[in-house]
């Protein structure tokens, strides 16, 4: 029997970023909503979760993208394609929608989270606007994370892409009109079999190289 190890195992090594899809295959609806969970239950700073995914499934705007990203097939063949968007800047009605959240959630009235929602406020007051995009990108980061993982453990092959222009992709979206800016794509399906790069072989630094001990 397969232990959970060996789960894990294969999983890791047996997903690689994928450049060709079966464009006849479709994402169940029981996975697609796994692979959203991994995304809607992954950790953020303060738990602020800054970011919106949309789910581009318009032909036209696969088409659109794939020209805005050097004609990477991946668009028009994956079965589902996650757009990580980022919110243009933190607004403190973002702050208000997460402490409604908290207060719903955990049956705590409002006026009980005041010294908390000031907390949360200063704590982002003090990371300068400049750098707040780059904030909520890392987090965003680590949301394509676990996405990518439970992808490989579904046993389905995926492929993060940042290589397109974000500029036309938002434009053409309708981004900046909805507040938000594009951070990076991932392409879910399966993979062809004409993928080359299904049997690559993994290039990574070893253990004693990748990890020390201080
Ligand atoms: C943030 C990020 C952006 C990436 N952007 C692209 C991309 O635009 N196009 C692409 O084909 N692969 C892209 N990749 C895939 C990497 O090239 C790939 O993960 C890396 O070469 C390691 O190979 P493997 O994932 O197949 O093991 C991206 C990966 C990451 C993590």
């Amino acid at each position: 029997m397969e232990t959970i190890s060996d789960t894990l195992i294969h999983a890791l090594q047996s997903r690689y970023a994928t450049k060709r899809f079966d464009p006849s295959f479709s994402i169940s609806q029981e996975n697609l909503h796994l692979l959203k969970e991994s995304i809607r239950l992954a950790p953020s700073a303060f738990g602020l979760q800054l970011w919106k995914v949309f789910l581009i499934r318009t032909p036209e705007f696969r088409k659109k993208m794939t020209e805005a990203a050097h004609n990477q097939p991946q668009f028009m063949e994956a079965s589902e394609l996650f757009l990580f968007c980022r919110p243009e800047k933190i607004t403190e009605d973002l702050i208000d929608q997460f402490v409604t959240s908290v207060s719903k959630i955990r049956n705590q009235p409002k006026s009980t989270l005041v010294a908390y929602r000031q907390m949360l406020s200063g704590l982002i007051h003090n990371i300068e606007s400049s750098e707040q995009g780059t904030w909520m990108e890392k987090q965003i980061y680590i949301a394509l994370g676990s996405l990518l993982q439970s992808a490989a453990l579904l046993q389905l092959d995926a492929c993060p892409i940042e290589g397109f222009n974000h500029n036309a992709v938002d434009s053409f979206l309708g981004l900046p009109e909805k507040g938000y800016r594009s951070v990076v794509a991932c392409a879910m399906g399966k993979r062809s079999p004409e993928d080359a790069y299904a049997s690559a072989a993994k290039v990574r630094y070893s253990e004693e190289v990748v990890f020390g001990i201080l």
